[in-house]
């Protein structure tokens, strides 16, 4: 498995908060999407790891769900490719 799996074909609408820790998921096969959990330890093999972030500042985000920004954890709009 090298391409994560898109979980959804849209972001998520997040309230972040200034200075907290968030794990998002890139494996796409977590059931708490956007968000990991740890479903990716399950898998041998799996190349795909959490990735932390820190937010910088109180607020809402976007957070991909299709995995394939370029601009992670941030939705890009690269989902469109993946919408029928
Ligand atoms: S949900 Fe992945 S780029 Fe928008």
């Amino acid at each position: 498995m090298h391409e994560p799996n898109v979980f959804k074909a849209e972001p998520t609408a997040i309230t972040v908060e200034k200075g907290k820790t968030y794990a998002w998921c890139t494996c796409g096969l977590s059931q708490k999407n956007p968000f990991c959990d740890g479903h990716h330890k399950t898998i041998e093999g799996m190349p795909f790891k959490s990735l932390k972030f820190i937010a910088e500042e109180d607020g809402e985000v976007w957070l991909c769900n299709c995995k394939h920004t370029k601009n992670p954890p941030f939705c890009d709009g690269t989902h469109r490719q993946f919408k029928k």
